[in-house]
């Protein structure tokens, strides 16, 4: 029997912050997830929900398959827990497999050794089962991650990381990743019948996550993965493919803007837009952010403006904070969340936030401003909320 028809322990990870907008999604794609924290959640299931999982997560960097979890104190540990598992119902005899190694608290911290100590024991594992494997085949990528005492060996089953939906071909300058974008829409007050705002573009990432989450659009759709390669697991992708396609409400209203000061950043946003099959949802035009405004009373801002060393520093990013903060206070039934590490932002802006919380770009750390808009006139009186009532995230984290 092939050990992709049993029920798995899939491992999902997110950048760190956004694991608790991760499990949502799980929930609201009917699983139930286990705790969230460490980047990770974990939920049980079978194949089909490994593909759900690839194809329709937003904020999800990776999905694994916990393997095996065993003490390894020791690399002798290591190598028997290893060899334990049953590789010959895993990977053909042609697999290639490739080890990587994470060590964290552990006596076992050369990941070079871990590495080849785990390389080592499927290959004898397999050898003892078909003889010597010949790797010319699909490659299997395993993670050997020890923590403390504990070994957990996962198998990759995404190939290219998430966040590369298939739709970004050039990068424009300090992009955000795309899960990163999804994760900070997630966490937001914007609901895809609410006008949606991104005053500093660039590349069009965060509006196009938008059109997707507003078309209900699986983020998978466009792109391919490593699972369904795998020559012992069932054929699962075309049904969750066709289950994604027909979930897509074309006929979505939303009302999405893009803007950015750069044509040419405009130009990639609209390619990559159109790429996304995103073009109709969203409509990019070249608009100074110190000048914002919208023909909407009420609305949602989610954005990344310039910040760090290498577009715009000092004095110069203190004046468009405040430009930008200036305009958007004239907005006032409008939300803003906004992405910086910039230390001196609210001081710049004009306003304190909130709500602030801890996200990384990619290795960098930010903080995700939120400004709460006043509530719309016609609510004010029936509820302290008005249409910006925070989400479960938003209280809950
Ligand atoms: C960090 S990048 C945004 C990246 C974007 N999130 C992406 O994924 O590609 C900041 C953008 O702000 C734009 N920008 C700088 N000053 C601006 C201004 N005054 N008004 C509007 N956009 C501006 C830059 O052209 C750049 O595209």
């Amino acid at each position: 029997m092939s050990f992709f028809e049993g029920g798995l322990t899939i491992r999902v990870s997110a950048a760190s912050g956004t694991e608790a907008v991760l499990k949502r999604e799980l929930i609201d794609l009917g699983y139930s997830p286990g705790g969230a924290n460490l980047g990770r959640v974990d939920f049980n299931g079978d194949m089909r929900d490994v593909a759900r999982a690839n194809i329709f997560l937003r904020t999800a960097g990776r999905v694994r398959i916990l393997l095996a979890e065993f003490p390894a104190r020791t690399f002798d540990e290591l190598y028997e827990g290893t060899r334990a598992f049953p590789w010959e119902e895993l990977i053909p005899r042609d697999g290639a497999v490739a080890v990587s190694a994470k060590s964290a608290k552990s006596k076992l911290f050369s990941l070079r050794d871990i590495q080849k100590t785990v390389k080592k024991a499927v290959a004898e594992r397999m050898a003892s089962r078909f003889g010597n494997m010949s790797e010319r085949g699909e490659r299997y990528d395993v993670e050997a991650s020890i923590v403390g005492d504990l070994c957990s060996l996962t198998l990759d089953t995404s190939g290219a990381g998430l966040h590369k939906r298939g739709y970004r071909v050039k990068l424009g300058e300090a992009p955000i990743r795309e899960t990163l974008a999804a994760a900070m829409l997630l966490l937001s007050v914007w609901r895809a019948d609410r006008p949606f705002l991104d005053p500093f573009c660039g590349s069009g990432t965060i509006p196009i996550e938008a059109a997707l989450i507003g078309t209900r659009t699986a983020p998978g759709l466009g792109r391919g993965f490593a699972f369904e390669r795998f020559s012992f697991a069932p054929p699962v992708a075309e049904s969750v493919r066709r289950e994604a396609e027909e979930l897509i409400d074309r006929s979505a209203k939303p009302r999405i803007r893009g803007g950015d000061i750069d044509e040419s950043a405009l130009a990639l946003a609209r390619e990559h837009a159109a790429r996304a099959g995103m073009s109709g949802y969203i409509h990019f035009q070249r608009q100074d952010a110190r000048e914002i405004s919208s023909r909407f009373a009420h609305g949602v801002i989610v954005t990344n403006p310039p910040y760090g060393e290498r577009l715009m520093r000092g004095r110069e990013l203190s004046e468009l904070y405040a430009s930008f903060g200036r305009a958007f206070s004239r907005m006032e039934e409008w939300s803003a969340y906004v992405i910086t590490s910039c230390p001196s932002f609210e001081r710049d802006f004009g306003r304190r936030a909130d709500r602030v919380r801890v996200l990384y770009n990619s290795e960098l750390e930010c903080r995700f401003y939120r400004f709460l808009g006043a509530p719309p006139a016609r609510l004010r009186e029936k509820d302290a909320y008005g249409g910006d009532k925070p989400s479960d995230e938003e209280k809950g984290i």
